[in-house]
């Protein structure tokens, strides 16, 4: 089976969220089942310089339109990478979306419609001479290339994972006669969306097979409340919609083997968790104390809810509990986070950034994890902080829903907490019941337990995509 993973992130090459190591621990896994898979990703700046070798530039001669990769494979896997190198596009200092400010690129609408037309081209064998039996687009900077290879009778199969239904590749209807795409798709039926061009639709209407990072995801996406008005569509394709949840990298994510911790463990180890808790402490700004720590680490948007855990503050900290963020994002977000730590100095620690080996040690030094999110497509963070003995309080929907299950609701198999609603009260609440198990040492170390012994590598997921690439390559087009 030959696959190319098309993406706009793959970790370390670059990241910015759960994306990125998706596309790491996803290929990784598949190579690692005899999968002949490829990623392409544009190459911004220092992402080449990663790559492991042989490295060689290739120049493709296409009428009109030279198109440069660089060939490299991902560090210390054996997946090959193809990197788009188109410098005026790609080469620039800042994000790979947007300024290092967080403002987006203009552009955009050029970049990753070119992304996808080269992703195209190279399935389909019209540039190497290797060719895919499945294309695999990531959401909607992927999204348009199911279109381009509309109609051809030689097309690979295509398959369009759906990371998060809120980002959908919006851009002003008079862009779309520039982009190249075909005038009749100019309609609802096709990528228009209320006057407005949607990346995404390129795939949720074209692609053959839709796959998202959960199975309660793929419910919810069907609905209103969750659907970004596309719901209409996901429904009508609920015959080729699937839900696999992720894996996650035991590798990169082994708290027996991590070299960011101050201290590693394997099992429950309360000296080993002080330590890092003192790490944590002295990166975010906590005093020393022993009050649970509670941790947040995440990209700072609505959809994490880190306002709720703000509502709770005073709530949380009556109960003598010490607050370790990290983040970056929205600037009311980010300005927000800074004045409780101003408030609250010693008691709410905030690193605004992006900062690896300090996401690391939060997962490792906090007595909880906090992940209020309003909607969350898998989330890998609560399976980190599951796999490092640190309890995730969410919210249930989504891949948190299908993965953290509420210690009280089920005493024996309960791996953390779910919040009743989305309120300040309520995280405030669970965060209370938590802390009634955190006093019982021995009661607490079992529920680490079974959070750090469950299942999350790739394989699994990796298995369930390969018999989805079999069912697509099987039924393309049908
Ligand atoms: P999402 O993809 O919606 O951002 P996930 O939980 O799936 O959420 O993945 C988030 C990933 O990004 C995790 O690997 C997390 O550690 C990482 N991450 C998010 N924000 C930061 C940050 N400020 N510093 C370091 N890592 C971060
Ligand atoms: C998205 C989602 C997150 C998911 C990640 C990887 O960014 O917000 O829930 O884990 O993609 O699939």
């Amino acid at each position: 089976m030959r696959v190319l993973f098309a993406t706009a992130e793959a970790w370390p090459l670059a990241k910015t969220g759960g994306l990125g190591d998706v596309a790491f621990g996803l290929t990784r896994a598949l190579a690692e089942l005899g999968c002949d898979v490829r990623l392409l990703m544009p190459a911004y700046p220092g992402a080449a310089e990663q790559l492991d070798g042989p490295v060689r530039r290739r120049q493709v001669q296409r009428p009109g339109e030279p198109v440069a990769l660089i060939e490299g494979r991902l560090p210390g896997t054996a997946v090959g990478v193809w990197l788009l190198d188109d410098p005026p596009l790609f080469a620039r200092v800042g994000g790979p979306y947007g300024t290092a400010r967080g403002d987006a690129w203009p552009d955009n609408h050029w970049r990753f419609c070119r992304l996808s037309q080269v992703a195209a081209a190279l399935a389909a064998g019209d540039l190497l001479d290797w060719r895919a039996d499945v294309l695999h687009g990531n959401d909607w900077q992927t999204a348009l290339a199911p279109v381009f290879l509309r109609g051809r009778a030689d097309r690979p199969a295509t398959v369009f994972g759906i990371h998060n239904l809120a980002y959908r590749g919006l851009f002003p209807g008079e862009f779309y006669p520039r982009l190249g795409l075909p005038p009749e798709l100019w309609s609802p039926e096709g990528l228009e969306f209320f006057g407005q061009v949607a990346f995404i639709k390129g795939s949720l209407v074209f692609a053959d097979t839709l796959v998202t990072v959960s199975p309660t995801y793929a419910r919810e996406i069907q609905t209103p409340a969750f659907g970004w008005g596309l719901e209409g569509l996901l429904h009508h394709r609920r015959d080729r919609l699937y839900g696999i949840v992720n894996g996650i990298d035991t590798d990169t994510w082994n708290p027996g083997r991590d070299p960011h911790l101050a201290a590693c463990y394997d099992r429950p180890d309360d000296r080993a968790r002080a330590a890092n808790r003192r790490a944590v402490a002295r990166a975010v700004g906590l005093d020393a104390g022993d009050g649970p720590v509670l941790g947040f680490v995440g990209r700072l948007v609505e959809q994490k809810g880190v306002d709720l855990i703000l509502a709770a503050l005073p709530r949380l900290l009556a109960n003598g509990a010490q607050l370790a963020f990290l983040g970056s994002g929205e600037h009311r977000l980010e300005a927000a986070l800074r004045a409780a730590a101003e408030q609250y100095p010693g008691q709410v620690g905030v690193v605004i950034g992006y900062d690896e080996a300090l996401a690391h040690q939060i997962e490792a030094g906090s007595d909880l994890f906090l992940m209020p999110s309003r909607f969350e497509p898998c989330g890998l963070n609560q399976l980190y902080s599951l796999r490092y003995g640190t309890p995730p309080v969410v919210y249930p929907t989504g891949g948190l829903a299908d993965t953290v299950v509420d210690v009280d609701a089920d005493p024996h198999g309960g791996n953390g907490f779910h919040l009743a609603a989305l309120a300040g009260a309520a995280l405030a609440a669970a965060v209370e019941r938590a802390l009634v198990h955190w006093q019982d040492r021995s009661a607490w170390q079992a529920i680490q337990a079974r959070g750090m012994a469950g299942a999350y590598s790739w394989t699994a997921s990796a298995q369930a995509y390969q018999e989805l690439y079999r069912l697509s390559a099987r039924g393309r087009g049908s």
